[in-house]
């Protein structure tokens, strides 16, 4: 295909504004896949996604489109993720695309994630075509959508923006129209040496490491001597082809196209997204900007319910296909050997541990959330010097420590103006600092400092249930600061529990930690003895309470048995107590959900 035929463009949008939904008419209109394949969201076949209706792995498709102008068109289009956590997944699209479709729900106007990620494609230089989707509903508010979108950028006050209803497919032939003639067709030369992007990568255990790539210059074809340029490492083209969106192979790939190559390399390590793809022969002179994968933000303990091996199998799988999840081994006295895992955030934890169980069968026990800590020690000899932690049982003792910064956030909420000040009464319980406020006609836009620690489910939940399901939130890493933060320890029958060990903000300190032994009292299986549990900060005990026993004390006084019946039963109980003294408690993942549960 001509470059001038070829367009290579994303979608780009808030979370539910309908990408998938426009995704799917597109290949249905251009027929790339039938009207059965379509059934079920074919982009998104994973099955976290489909249980969330959330895209979380980036998928590309590429659709002929015979054009009004009687040529036909290659329409590669590349699905995004819409989550905050997986704004990388989102970068490495736009890098491989042209242009971008802008998609706003009509019945929600602009949101937080329509402008993260407009910023991103405009970033990446990319083309922007605004579209207007859910024109069908009866809450549509078209006039108002279309005033936001030409607010946003000083080419989208110009952009022609069209109207759509992705549901029952009017305006898509449109916006196929407008893709070819609006968006701009790739440039770069077959003749040249070649480089290509590498925007995703998945291991196959046969075939090894497979990727999808973008040609910008240069064409491959099968058994080409290919190096990667930053990692060194040459290979031959074991196979490749383009994705319908399942991988059909071809002969060729040029400048312009977009496809996947399988290299038969073994070891995913070697093979990083954002890497350029050259010739050993003729090599490129100048790779691309390559893109590390995000530094993951929120840390948990990860043990197995069953065994450790096949959730070790599991996790190492998980994090050759999905870069920005990281684990390294760790042991706990509790739970026995394990894992910490390190995630984009809470949602991207909680896809992991759903993929987990739905594509590898595999049960885990995940301990509370945490975030990395600089902590800078009182002997230090450079004041400069911190002590990374991600792992709150290796927070040093409060005696050893002069201070510890926290990582900060810039929070963009966009919230209806009726809901603000409850939005902000719950942002502000969270520790937000309000640092502006925007008007944007009916919605208002504020601006947050808020610690990350504090963005956790209840967060999310709190946010939305406030605002009746209308506020968007958006955030950016700012800085590291200081923060008024103590070590909060468990201890189960006088003796320290490692996984129930957090870190907490001081103020918060009185009242959680009441809350905490509550929730523990009714959480902790229980035993045949009491089992006194205690908070205890900085060396002082804050809360207590007595996990009753399993059963009443049978020997108490008022119980009618015999004397003798009643001593063999102390004597038992004795046991039991000398027992627990080795500390064998059982913390089951009801105890962790119930911690999360505290606010
Ligand atoms: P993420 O992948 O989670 O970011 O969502 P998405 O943007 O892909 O949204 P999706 O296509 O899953 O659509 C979200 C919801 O909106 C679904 O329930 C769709 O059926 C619905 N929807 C999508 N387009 C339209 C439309 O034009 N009209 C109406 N009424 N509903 C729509």
């Amino acid at each position: 295909m001509e470059l001038t035929h070829i367009r290579n463009f994303s979608i780009i949008a808030h979370i539910d504004h309908g990408k998938s939904t426009l995704a799917d008419q597109i290949m249905a209109v251009t027929q790339t896949v039938s009207a059965r394949q379509l059934s079920d969201q074919l982009l998104d076949d994973l099955t976290v996604e489909k249980n969330h209706g959330v895209t979380v792995k980036a998928r590309t498709a590429r659709n002929l489109y015979q054009a009004d102008d009687g040529h036909v068109y290659e329409l590669n289009l590349i699905d995004t993720p819409g989550h905050v956590d997986f704004n990388y997944e989102v970068e490495k699209s736009l890098a491989a695309s042209d242009g971008a479709i802008l998609l706003v729900d009509a019945t929600q106007g602009v949101q937080a994630q329509t402008v993260a990620n407009l910023r991103l494609a405009e970033q990446a230089g990319l083309v922007i075509l605004p579209v207007i989707n859910k024109i069908d509903s009866v809450n549509a508010q078209i006039a108002a959508t279309e005033k936001q979108i030409r607010q946003l950028n000083p080419e989208l006050a110009q952009a022609p923006i069209l109207q759509i209803s992705a549901k029952t497919g009017q305006g898509v032939p449109e916006v196929l129209e407008a893709i070819v003639h609006y968006l701009p067709a790739p440039q770069g030369q077959v003749q040249a040496p070649l480089k290509a992007l590498i925007f995703d990568s998945v291991y196959d255990p046969f075939k090894g490491v497979i990727v999808n790539l973008r040609l910008f210059d240069g064409q491959l074809q099968q058994n080409d001597q290919l190096q990667l340029m930053a990692s060194q490492k040459t290979f031959h083209v074991h196979e490749l082809g383009i994705l319908t969106p399942d991988r059909t192979p071809t002969t060729t790939l040029k400048a312009g196209d977009v496809g996947y190559l399988i290299t038969g390399i073994k070891d995913p390590q070697q093979v990083r997204v954002g890497d350029t793809i050259t010739s050993v022969n003729h090599p490129t002179a100048q790779p691309f900007p390559g893109y590390q994968p995000p530094k993951p933000t929120v840390f948990t303990g990860l043990y197995p319910v069953k065994d450790y091996k096949t959730l070790k199998e599991a996790l190492q799988k998980l994090t050759l296909n999905d870069p920005s999840f990281q684990i390294s081994p760790e042991t706990s006295d509790a739970l026995g050997p394990g894992f910490r895992g390190g995630f984009l955030g809470i949602f991207h934890l909680q896809i992991i541990k759903e993929r987990l169980l739905n594509e590898f069968g595999v049960e885990v026990l995940t301990t509370v959330p945490n975030v990395t800590y600089h902590v800078h020690l009182a002997e230090a000899a450079d004041p400069k010097q911190f002590l990374t932690v991600n792992n709150p049982v290796r927070f040093p003792d409060f005696s050893q420590i002069n201070y510890v910064t926290e990582p900060i956030l810039r929070a963009t909420i966009v919230t209806p103006e009726n809901t603000v000040n409850n939005v902000m009464k719950w942002t502000e319980h969270y520790k937000g600092v309000l640092m502006d406020i925007q008007n944007q006609g009916q919605l208002i836009k504020l601006i947050y400092k808020i610690p990350l620690s504090e963005l956790d489910y209840n967060f999310f939940s709190r946010l939305k249930s406030t605002s009746h399901g209308y506020a968007s939130l958006s955030t950016k890493f700012l800085d590291y600061e200081p923060a008024d933060v103590v070590r909060l320890d468990v201890r189960v029958n006088y003796s320290r529990v490692d996984a129930l060990t957090f870190i907490i903000h001081r103020p918060d300190a009185p009242q959680l930690t009441q809350k905490l032994v509550t929730k523990l009292k009714y959480t902790i299986p229980r035993r045949l003895y009491p089992m006194p549990v205690q908070a205890v900060v900085e060396g002082k005990v804050l809360a207590r309470v007595d996990v009753p026993p399993l059963r009443k004390n049978a020997a108490a006084n008022n119980e009618k048995r015999s004397i003798s019946k009643k001593q063999a039963l102390l004597r038992r109980q004795n046991l039991n107590k000398r027992q627990a003294a080795h500390n064998d408690i059982e913390l089951p993942q009801e105890v962790f959900n119930a911690i999360l549960d505290l606010e």
